[in-house]
């Protein structure tokens, strides 16, 4: 059989461009197989009579348009029938926890943020005005024009928000302290979920609150529990994420959130709800803030749908809040740097940023499906947009015995210990996360992986008296 080098054309130019043109070639004719090795660069200039320099500049290119991957230490390899759409998408080559598949971590899916960002950047550097407001003190709730843009896209994904109402922030993250510092003082008691993000566990920690657990049943927060907790101890706020609770994946149905807004109405607590995922209106009930805008404020951003690095995160708060909001904000940063801000706001006008959050929730619905196959004869829960799912694990595992094994075996997830309010009980079960591996090749392995060390038996006990 032909080797796909050999039909090199010294006449077609440039030649470092041919190199990868052959490589794509050869990966269409099913000469090159997903993990073939491919030639050193040394024994491929000597077969091509080229320099090493253009065999390198030809790899890079192939790389560059996802053909190939190059490991250090181990040679260069041809990626699967995934990587033409790959490329397109610009995923980097490599895992970002080498050698480890990285389903810890709840992070957008790692693609085509790079070539979004040198695009915004480029325009930026035509645009005069804009870099002026780049470089500029701005008012503390972000520029008019950038929070008109952010606010028109969330409305396009179905949650109409005020731009008087919304302050731009530094993420998720942020939008929960500076709500935090705004409604409460040291002393003050927040609820959650006995389960929830670990972020409003440290940032309750930090201000020295105090922070109540509420039980949960398969919709998330249990309204007899807030109910109880209001009647004990007066809490000011619920942070809640009605659409997917992080670990668990639970989404509250309609009633439940009525019920819960109910509670919260009647005894006078401020609701902090959570959306970081920005869910689409098709995909959920409607979300506390339209159901009562006095009494809520909406947590999201583009963390999770466009970069975590932006920084970009929006508040939006009752319109009576939002000089507490203001000063708040002011305290920490001053103002969410306009830059960041401008950089979101142009993936958005220029359709970047709905292309990413369309391609995202297709991965997404493909690595979900993938699961569905692998652990069909386990139980888990999932939501067909979310990144997590919560595997329940069979007897006789516990939890940290499980994502030890897991993690011998080369693939990282996370127990109920980092979610658990207090001492809240941990279940017997896992999260695993499915975006944070640029393909799904690698989510595939993860999960066949863990399938496999789910039908063992766990290492024995050490002994002891
Ligand atoms: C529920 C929830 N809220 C907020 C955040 C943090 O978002 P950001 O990175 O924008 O601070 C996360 C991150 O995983 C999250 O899971």
């Amino acid at each position: 059989m032909t080797k796909w080098f050999e039909r090199f054309d010294r006449s077609e130019r440039p030649h470092h461009k041919h190199i990868a043109s052959l490589i794509a070639q050869g990966l269409a004719s099913g000469e090159l197989q997903p993990g073939d090795k491919l030639p050193t660069h040394r024994a491929l200039a000597d077969e091509l009579n080229v320099t090493v320099g253009t065999v390198t500049r030809g790899y890079a290119e192939a790389e560059k348009r996802g053909l190939i991957v190059a490991r250090t230490g181990s040679g260069t390899f041809a990626r699967s029938s995934e990587t033409e759409h790959d490329a397109e998408f610009g995923i980097p080559p490599e895992s970002e926890a080498p050698g480890a598949i990285n389903f810890a971590l709840s992070y957008c899916i790692p693609a085509y943020r790079e070539q979004a960002l040198a695009e915004s950047l480029q325009s930026l550097a035509q645009d005069p005005k804009a870099l002026h407001d780049a470089v500029s003190y701005q008012p503390q709730f972000g520029l008019e024009r950038h929070r008109r843009i952010l606010t028109e896209w969330f409305e396009h994904w179905g949650q109409k928000l005020d731009p008087e109402e919304t302050l731009i922030t530094l993420g998720g993250l942020h939008s929960v302290h500076i709500a935090l510092q705004a409604l409460v003082r040291p002393g003050d008691t927040v609820a959650s979920a006995s389960l929830t993000y670990p972020g409003i566990i440290a940032a309750t920690r930090q201000q020295g609150l105090r922070h109540c657990a509420l039980e949960m049943d398969a919709e998330g927060i249990r309204p007899d529990s807030f109910e109880a907790l209001c009647h004990q101890q007066c809490p000011q706020v619920l942070y809640c994420t009605p659409n997917q609770n992080n670990p668990t994946t639970a989404c509250m149905g309609y009633e439940r959130r009525q019920a819960l807004l109910r509670i919260a109405a009647r005894h006078g607590v401020w609701i902090l709800e959570d959306d970081i995922h920005l869910v689409s209106a098709d995909e959920r009930p409607p979300n506390l803030v339209e159901m009562d805008p006095e009494r809520v404020l909406y947590i999201s951003g583009c963390s999770k749908v466009m970069a975590g690095g932006l920084r970009v995160g929006v508040l939006r708060g009752p319109a009576s809040l939002m000089g507490r909001l203001g000063d708040s904000l002011r305290s920490h940063c001053w103002m969410a740097p306009p830059l960041n801000a401008e950089i979101a706001c142009r993936w958005i006008s220029s359709g970047r940023a709905n292309e990413l959050m369309r391609w995202q929730r297709g991965e997404i619905g493909h690595r979900q499906a993938l699961a569905a196959n692998i652990l069909a004869n386990y139980t888990y829960q999932a939501q067909p947009y979310g990144f997590n799912l919560w595997l329940h694990l069979p007897e006789p595992w516990r939890p940290n015995e499980f994502v030890a094994a897991c993690e011998r075996e080369g693939v990282l997830i996370r127990s109920g210990e980092p979610f658990a309010v207090g001492r809240s009980p941990v279940p017997p079960a896992v999260r695993l996360c499915l975006s944070a591996e640029a393909h799904r090749e690698t989510v595939e392995k993860g999960l066949r992986t863990v399938e496999s060390l789910l039908k063992e038996q766990p290492p024995a006990a050490p002994n002891t008296i």
